[in-house]
C-alpha cells in the first residue's frame, strides 16, 4: 500500500529515502544532488555497539548502530565533523557531497555520520511493536551520540589527540545538533543547526499559513485559485454525485463514502502535503525526480485558463504530481492506512521508510501536526487536529492521546527556552520561505551564537552542495558559517 501520510515534518532535510518516499513526510533532508564524481572512494558501512537503554544501568542489552567515516579530507590537527542523521535512512552520498563536506575540505576535518536509532538499518529491537518503541526517545538518541563521540575519541586517541567535534544537522536532526551541543558542551565544541524546529506545537497551523504567504507573495491569484479549488472540492464532498466526481477526478485508490470524515481528511491532507512539498523544497539542490514541479510551474498551471476552472487546474496539478511521484492513485482509505501503520515488522513498507517510527516520535515528543482549520486558508477547514490525534490512538493505543503529548511538548519547550537563554557556539540557519522557520530559534539571546535568515531560502537549502546559481544570500550564509567555525575552532 502506498501511503501518503502525513507528516509534513522534519524529514525534509538530510536523508536518503527514495525520492518517492520523501513525499510522505514534510520533513527530512533527502539526498544531495551530487555531481557525478568519478571518485574511487568507497564509503563502507561500519557498525557500532550501542546500548539499548542508556538510563537503566541494569539493562545490558545492546544493538548495532550503523555509521560512515571518511578520512579523505583529514589532516593532522583538523577537527572532527559529525553529521547527525535524522528520521530517514542514512545515505553514503552525504559522505562526499553537501555543504558540510565543502566545509570539511576547508578545515581538514575527519568526517562521520551516525544513523538514527530505529531508522534505516539501525534496528535496536526485534520489531517495531509499540512496546519496543519505548526506547525511541530524543534523550536516548542524544545519549547514542554522546556514546559514539566518546568511543571514537578513545579509539582514535593517538591520531586525534584533542580534536574538536563539530556537529551538523538539518530539520529534526538540526534540533538534535543544537540539543547535543547544549547537553554535552564538553564533548561538542560547536553545532551547525539548519532549519531546526526547536519549539514544539501540537497544532501547527502556521505551517500552511507560511506556505500560503509564500505562494501569495509570488502570485496572489495563484493562492486564491487554490483556495477556490479547495472550497469547490469541499462543496462536492457534501453530495453523493460530488463524491463520485472527486473520486474520478483525483483518481482515488478506492471509493470514498460521503459519511467518512476521516477518508475526506486523508484526501485533503494528501493534496495539501503534495503542494506544500513543492514550496518547501523549491529551487534547492536536493535530488529530485526530473519532472518535479517548482512553485513557478505550480502557479503557471493554477493560472492557466486553458486548463478549465480552478478545480480542473488543481486536478491537472495533482495528476502531474502523481506521475512525478510514480503514484497510480490518490490514497484516501483511512482504515487501510492505519492498518498499514500498525504493522510492526522492519520489513513492512512503513517500517522500512521510517513512517511508523516518525509517527511515534510525533505522537510522543513533538506533535507539530500540520493542520488547516480556517476557511479562508489555502486548504480551508479540512484538516483538523483530531484527525492526527485520532491517528496516534488508532496506531499506538489509547494512552497515546493529547494529554500525554501535551506533557511531552511542554518539556520540549522548556528545553527550547533554556536554549534561547544559554545557547553558545551554535549557528542556526533558516530559509525565509521555510514554513518550519517559525518554530526555530531566530533570535538567540547570547553573544556567541548566531541565527542567519537566508532570504528566499527554503527548508535546509544551505545543506545541499553549492552551485554557481545559488543566490547571493545563500552564498553569504555559507561564508558566515565558515567564518564562525574558524573563529570557534580557534577558541578552547
Ligand atoms: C516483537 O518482539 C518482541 C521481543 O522484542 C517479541 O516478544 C514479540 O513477540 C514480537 N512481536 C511480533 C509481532 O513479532
Amino acid at each position: 500500500m502506498n501511503l501518503i501520510f502525513c507528516v509534513l515534518w522534519c524529514c525534509l532535510c538530510f536523508g536518503a529515502l527514495a525520492d518517492k518516499v520523501s513525499f510522505l513526510k514534510l520533513v527530512g533532508v533527502g539526498k544531495p544532488n551530487s555531481v557525478a564524481t568519478a571518485r574511487s572512494l568507497v564509503i563502507e558501512n561500519k557498525w557500532f555497539k550501542q546500548k539499548l537503554d542508556h538510563f537503566n544501568p541494569t539493562d545490558t542489552r545492546t544493538w548495532k548502530q550503523r555509521y560512515h567515516m571518511n578520512l579523505e579530507y583529514y589532516k593532522h590537527g583538523g577537527p572532527i565533523f559529525l553529521n547527525i542523521v535524522g528520521e530517514e535512512e542514512m545515505s553514503h552520498h552525504w559522505m562526499t557531497s553537501g555543504a558540510w563536506i565543502e566545509y570539511a575540505k576547508k578545515f581538514n576535518a575527519m568526517c562521520f555520520q551516525l544513523e538514527h536509532r530505529y531508522f534505516g538499518r539501525s534496528h535496536p529491537t526485534d520489531n517495531l511493536s509499540t512496546k519496543n518503541l519505548m526506547y525511541l526517545t530524543v534523550e536516548q538518541v542524544l545519549a547514542d551520540l554522546e556514546t559514539f563521540i566518546n568511543t571514537i575519541s578513545n579509539d582514535y586517541e593517538q591520531i586525534l589527540l584533542n580534536s574538536k567535534w563539530i556537529v551538523f544537522g538539518g530539520s529534526y536532526s538540526g534540533s538534535l545538533a543544537a540539543w547535543l551541543r547544549m547537553k554535552y558542551p564538553h564533548l561538542v565544541h560547536a553545532a551547525v543547526s539548519s532549519s531546526s524546529p526547536l519549539m514544539a506545537k501540537i497544532d501547527y497551523q502556521d505551517y500552511y499559513m507560511a506556505i500560503q504567504d509564500t505562494i501569495s507573495s509570488y502570485s496572489p491569484k495563484c493562492a486564491s485559485s487554490i483556495i477556490e479549488a479547495t472550497s469547490t472540492i469541499n462543496g462536492l464532498l457534501q453530495t453523493n454525485d460530488g463524491v463520485k466526481y472527486v473520486d474520478d477526478k483525483f483518481e482515488t485508490c478506492s471509493d470514498m463514502s460521503i459519511y467518512n470524515k476521516k477518508d475526506k481528511a486523508l484526501l485533503f491532507n494528501n493534496l495539501a502535503v503534495s503542494v506544500a512539498l513543492i514550496v518547501q523544497y523549491n529551487n534547492d539542490n536536493k535530488k529530485k525526480p526530473k519532472s518535479s514541479l517548482s512553485l513557478e510551474k505550480l502557479c503557471d498551471m493554477m493560472l492557466d485558463q486553458s486548463l478549465g476552472s480552478p478545480l480542473e487546474r488543481y486536478v491537472a496539478v495533482h495528476k502531474q504530481l502523481r506521475s512525478v511521484n510514480n503514484k497510480e492513485c490518490t490514497t484516501i482509505n483511512y482504515q487501510d492506512s492505519i492498518s498499514a501503520l500498525r504493522k510492526t515488522s522492519w520489513n513492512s513498507q512503513n517500517g522500512k521508510l521510517g513512517i511508523r517510527q516518525w509517527m511515534y516520535l510525533m505522537c510522543t515528543e513533538f506533535g507539530n501536526f500540520i493542520t488547516s482549520h480556517n476557511r479562508n486558508n489555502l486548504f480551508g477547514d479540512t484538516i483538523p487536529l483530531n484527525y492526527f490525534m485520532g491517528m496516534c490512538t488508532d496506531i499506538f493505543g489509547k494512552s497515546f492521546n493529547i494529554n500525554a503529548l501535551a506533557k511531552a511538548v511542554k518539556k520540549t519547550n522548556m528545553i527550547h527556552h533554556d536554549l534561547k537563554k544559554k545557547t553558545s557556539r551554535i549557528i542556526y540557519l533558516h530559509g525565509s520561505i521555510d514554513a518550519w522557520s517559525t518554530l526555530g530559534l531566530l533570535q538567540p539571546q547570547t553573544r556567541d551564537s548566531v541565527s542567519i535568515i537566508i532570504k528566499g531560502g527554503s527548508h535546509c537549502s544551505d545543506l545541499y552542495p553549492s552551485r554557481s546559481s545559488d543566490s547571493p544570500h545563500l552564498k553569504k550564509a555559507r561564508k558566515t558559517v565558515v567564518y564562525y567555525l574558524k573563529k570557534w575552532l580557534s577558541e578552547d
